[in-house]
């Protein structure tokens, strides 16, 4: 009995998505994996083409999505033979013009990930060239066009998903049949791609792609999406009607189209937004909570004032019929809100703990506040750093990285000269520091805008981030042997691409715990951020404690992880809320000033144009107004913790 009920309520979810996701999507707890999968699929096709004495052609695409997929390639290449000597590539666009050798070319990135390290035949690949003469753009692409053609079309294409929902460069507005092309480059891609080129100024303003018509020709296409800043975009391609106002919608009309997603880029789909729309729900604490807190901010009435004609009017009967009355429901929603909300992030001494989110015991605590980069203390978490350490806990904070690439060249500069001026001035006798300081300078006056940092200049632009980190902790009340840095090895690259996680970085963190044996952690916990430095130093953070999970002082030791700049926990999953008033929250605004080479303008805005600070702000203003809508207590901004348990 028990069984067939199931079996019945797994298909009428199946149907009931298909009536909400238009194209086949898989969500993956980790896009590596996902990677993989795609990866091996690849190399079968390849494989299965090489028995049959044929090519398989192979659409690529560049960026961040496909990265984790060709290192796979290459890992199964070097590891278990698979030959790409029957394999042709087609890929899909190139920045225009654009040198071939240039770092920012799609010639570069795929010579980097894939082709220079599997034994493809160099006449099988294709890339657009973006230095043909702008007056024979229309032949050159209609003759790669019928180039595809002649190999009998593509088996397979891999596509990235942009933030404005194009696939290859076809922006909004590219028509269904439309084929390989010139086109312009929206505002927001420019924006997107403005890290890679060292500032927008630099980003070109045209490309060339090919069409969603030629695209649309691919026998077989994955479509892949990592991290939350894509899940409103996926939503439309997958859900929304099918628009040129955002191409990848002509997906849903493909025979063969497969999307792979991770849990970040999944979050606005309606099966985990709102899966209570969608079929029939496993009715858990924490997704009661969600639908609570969506129902009342969709009616826009506090939670107890939500009616039993809310619930049902809004898909939620299903919760009335278990708990029998709206009130019942409320109440437990709320009170679980209201417990998250404490102004003593390290415990409250003497109280009682039962229903606060930490320990009052020991009532003097010793804390680590690990920040991926000299900044994410004060920007993530400067208002728990300043009450923790008011409170009279040990605090210490962590540097992970050196955050030596997001110093501007001209700041180096000036913190160059002044070295200089000042030897010279002191007529100190230091000839080798000398020497290295113009051999710096010299570097700088002639580095091109896309080159790598000098070793030298690496470390002057870590140093100018110590000082800056230091005068922020300090600010927050830390004598200076509480603050550490490590500079983790994987970080060291002078690029934005970064060298994979070891045993060194790994150790260092360990090193740092074990030392200090701290009573509650607190980290960067951007777990839908595939690829970035926040990931990797959590990661780093969750090794360490795996490494350490013998020790006896490790089972009190608990992990609170803050969300990075950008994005803050869904409230549901908030489990400490700190709230501050409006002068802590000032006081947080001068601990991040403390971050000079930041401020203004920085290196890496990443993909908001707001300062830190603002950012900051506004995310925690915005977490405590909805706190207020919900119906809780007012306050200025709060910010907001979620505990990692590794027993989970
Ligand atoms: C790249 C391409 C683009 C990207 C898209 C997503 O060849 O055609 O459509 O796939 O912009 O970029 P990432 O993967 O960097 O988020």
């Amino acid at each position: 009995m028990a069984s067939s009920k199931k079996k019945y309520q797994q298909s009428d979810l199946k149907y009931q998505l298909k009536t909400f996701e238009k194209i086949p999507v898989t969500i993956w707890e980790e896009s590596n994996d996902a990677s993989i999968h795609i990866a091996q699929s690849i190399a079968l096709a390849i494989r299965q083409k090489q028995q049959d004495g044929e090519q398989l052609v192979l659409g690529l695409a560049t960026g961040s999505s496909p990265i984790k997929v060709y290192d796979e390639l290459v890992r199964i290449h070097k590891e278990e033979g698979l030959s790409f000597q029957n394999v042709v590539t087609f890929n899909l666009d190139e920045y225009f013009p654009m040198e071939p050798t240039s770092p920012q070319s799609y010639v570069y990135f795929m010579n980097e990930y894939l082709f220079n390290h599997v034994d493809i035949k160099r006449e099988n690949i294709h890339i657009p060239d973006g230095t043909i003469n702008m007056d024979d753009w229309e032949e050159y692409c209609n003759s790669y066009e019928k180039k595809i053609d002649a190999y009998g079309g593509l088996d397979i294409q891999l596509l990235g998903i942009g933030r404005t929902g194009h696939i290859g460069f076809n922006e909004p507005g590219s028509w269904i049949n439309s084929t390989t092309r010139l086109v312009k480059l929206d505002a927001l891609t420019r924006r997107d791609a403005a890290a890679d080129f060292g500032g927008l100024e630099n980003v070109p303003y045209r490309a060339i792609t090919m069409g969603i018509g030629s695209i649309m020709k691919a026998r077989t296409i994955y479509l892949m999406a990592w991290g939350q800043h894509k899940a409103s975009i996926l939503r439309k391609a997958v859900e929304g009607k099918i628009t040129s106002s955002i191409p990848a919608t002509f997906l849903q009309n493909h025979p063969n189209t497969k999307v792979f997603v991770d849990k970040g880029a999944a979050e606005s789909l309606s099966r985990i937004r709102t899966p209570w729309r969608v079929g029939i729900c496993n009715w858990t604490d924490d997704l009661i909570c969600k639908a609570v807190i969506w129902l009342s901010r969709k009616v826009k009435k506090p939670i107890l004032k939500l009616t039993d004609e809310d619930y049902s009017e809004n898909g939620l009967s299903d919760l009335i019929i278990e708990y029998a009355s709206s009130y019942d429901i409320n109440i437990q929603i709320f009170n679980r809100l209201q417990h998250t909300i404490t102004g003593w992030p390290g415990g409250k001494p003497d109280a009682d703990d039962s229903s606060r989110p930490e320990r009052a015991k020991p009532a003097k605590k010793r804390v680590i506040i690990f920040s991926p980069h000299p900044d994410d203390d004060v920007i993530s978490m400067g208002g728990t750093f300043l009450r923790l350490v008011r409170q009279g806990h040990e605090v210490h904070v962590v540097y992970q990285t050196s955050g030596n690439i997001a110093v501007h060249d001209h700041d180096a500069m000036r913190y160059i000269e002044f070295i200089k001026e000042l030897i010279d001035k002191q007529e100190i006798p230091c000839e080798e520091i000398n020497k290295s300081y113009e051999r710096a300078k010299k570097f700088l006056r002639n580095k091109k805008f896309d080159q790598p940092d000098s070793p030298e200049v690496r470390i002057i632009k870590g140093l100018i981030r110590r000082s800056e980190a230091r005068a922020g902790a300090r600010f927050c009340g830390l004598p200076d042997e509480q603050i550490h840095f490590l500079d983790m090895p994987f970080y060291e690259t002078g690029t934005s691409r970064k060298k994979p996680i070891s045993k060194k970085d790994v150790d260092l963190v360990a090193g740092m715990i074990e030392k200090i044996q701290p009573h509650q952690v607190y980290a960067a916990g951007d777990l839908a951020d595939p690829h970035g430095t926040h990931r990797v130093c959590l990661d780093a953070i969750f090794a360490a404690f795996n490494q350490l999970k013998s020790k006896k002082w490790i089972k009190d030791c608990w992990l609170w992880l803050y969300r990075g700049a950008w994005h803050e926990w869904p409230t549901h999953e908030i489990e400490m809320a700190v709230p501050l008033s409006p002068q802590e929250l000032m006081k947080k605004r001068r601990a991040i000033f403390m971050h000079q080479s930041q401020k203004d303008h920085p290196p890496f805005p990443g993909k908001d144009e707001r300062e830190f600070w603002q950012r900051a702000e506004d995310r925690n203003r915005k977490t405590a107004a909805i706190y207020r809508d919900l119906g809780l207590a007012e306050y200025e901004a709060i910010e907001a913790f979620a505990r990692w348990k590794f027993d989970k």
